[in-house]
């Protein structure tokens, strides 16, 4: 009895074994009772399943959902569930995916795929970035030309490989909506990012007059960081930010908004009379702290809408920000992220080397992205408690098509959901039940990489890591 386990994925954070098994046939998640004990933790629940009947009780809704995810996959791995009492809550409140639209879109019914997914995992965000310098992905009644011209670019780059074939494409507000309804019913919150003041080559490429220079610039085919981004020192492209954010606002409902942050390079705004004016009737010093008012500005504007704002790590780099905002390290050699938490803030994980599902499986084996430990070195006790949670983005540049995206996702997503969700990990038994795991995966349309793929030897993954290194412009 004592090396029996249960196939759930990720795996539940209590189990007692009882005696005997009951015929998964006889079972129906959809059938099984549910009571709400509010007592039990958020997201938590106990189920309990004896040869007389099977039942749950949830600390809330999305509980109850999971227990009857937890009794899905129990069914689909056998004709027979063991008998037992399962006490489970996350260990983290956020437990995400990141999907990037801008680079290569996919269609509506594969990012339902997706959230069927991520939410069998127990899996509570959809991170949507919908924006950056290789496309646009979402119409603005007051700026139509985000579409006509920010939504196309003239090639791809795969690799050091050009391919000329223009590409382009949008969601229409009812798609977007669609799928937050979607992922609503399965306990997942949509958060939209719209990544600004950098990665807006589309943005200007549309509204020249929206970058410091005003100059007209194509939508980026490349991948990397560009130079051109928006300029804050002009009240017409505050305007502009306001006036997307509000659209956005009025299709995603959720509590998150994302405003990037990333990788803003500050060699326009050094050189923007406009930018220089703005810091100096600031009293700025940099244009670090250019951007930390920028952000705080965007921040309370969403405030005012109910809203929370995250930031990529960078978005800490002026030291202005304070609560008002959530961040998510992604790379942060100055431990900014770090050091937030510790002061109080709220940091979502997604270190690069061990979260991101674009890297190759060289680069990011399997086991690697398993042992992946978010409540890492430097954190003091506050800021542990400050770490809510996990996420994993599939950044898109190299991933054109879904069979791509499975491959990139699946299985490491799994590695993701069982770190945001257990509070032990045990390598072999998440293989073990990967194993059960992948033909549920299959069953909604979605073909993980082969276990062959998972783990490359040392010599591989040496190549991979020099390969890829030559992406960026
Ligand atoms: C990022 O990868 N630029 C957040
Ligand atoms: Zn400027």
């Amino acid at each position: 009895m004592s090396n029996q386990i249960l196939h759930i994925l990720p795996y539940p954070n209590k189990v007692r074994f009882t005696e005997s098994s009951v015929l998964s046939k006889t079972l129906d998640a959809d059938s099984v009772p549910a009571k709400i004990d509010s007592a039990l933790p958020k997201e938590g629940y106990r189920l309990t399943i004896t040869p007389q009947g099977t039942e749950i009780l949830a600390g809330d809704d999305a509980g109850a959902f999971y227990a009857r995810q937890s009794l899905r996959q129990l069914c689909g791995s056998g004709t027979e569930v063991p008998c037992c009492v399962i006490e489970d809550a996350p260990r983290f409140p956020h437990r995400g995916f990141m999907l990037d639209v801008a680079r290569h879109m996919t269609t509506i019914e594969n990012i339902k795929r997706l959230a069927d997914a991520i939410a069998l995992m127990k899996m509570n965000v959809l991170h949507w970035h919908l924006t950056d310098d290789q496309g646009w992905r979402v119409p603005v009644e007051k700026y139509p030309r985000l579409i006509e011209i920010g939504s196309k670019r003239q090639g791809s780059y795969f690799g050091q490989q050009k391919d000329g074939t223009p590409y382009g494409g949008y969601y229409t507000h009812d798609e977007l909506r669609e799928i937050v309804a979607y992922c609503a019913e399965r306990h997942i919150t949509v958060i939209p990012e719209l990544d600004v003041p950098g990665h807006t080559t589309c943005a200007i490429a549309a509204y020249p007059d929206l970058s410091c220079r005003q100059e007209q610039i194509e939508v980026g085919t490349k991948q990397g960081v560009y130079k051109d981004i928006l300029c804050v020192g002009r009240d017409k492209v505050m305007q502009f930010v306001y006036d997307v954010l509000e659209e956005f606002c009025g299709i995603f409902p959720g509590e998150y908004f994302h405003i990037g942050g990333d990788e803003a390079p500050k060699k326009r705004w050094k050189e923007c009379p406009q930018c220089q004016q703005r810091m100096k009737d600031e009293g700025l010093d940099t244009e670090q702290q250019l951007q930390g008012r920028f952000n705080k500005q965007i921040a309370e504007f969403l405030a005012k809408r109910g809203k929370k704002t995250i930031v990529w790590n960078e978005g800490l780099y002026s030291g202005q920000m304070g609560s008002e905002v959530i961040a998510q390290r992604w790379f942060d050699p100055g431990r900014f992220a770090i050091r937030f938490a510790n002061k109080g803030g709220n940091v979502i994980m997604s270190d690069d080397r061990f979260s991101y599902l674009d890297y190759t499986y060289g680069r990011l084996p399997l086991k690697k992205a398993y042992r992946y430990n978010p409540l890492r070195a430097g954190l003091n006790k506050r800021g542990k408690a400050n770490i809510i949670g996990v996420e994993a983005p599939a950044w898109t540049e190299q991933i054109r098509n879904f069979d791509r995206m499975c491959y990139q996702t699946f299985p490491r997503l799994c590695a993701v959901a069982e770190n945001g969700w257990s509070q032990r990990k045990d390598y072999k038994g998440f293989l073990v039940r990967l194993g059960d795991f992948v033909p549920q995966l299959r069953a909604l349309g979605i073909t993980p990489a082969k276990a062959d793929a998972w783990n490359p030897n040392a010599k591989r993954r040496a190549q991979e890591m020099v390969e890829q290194a030559k992406w960026f412009i």
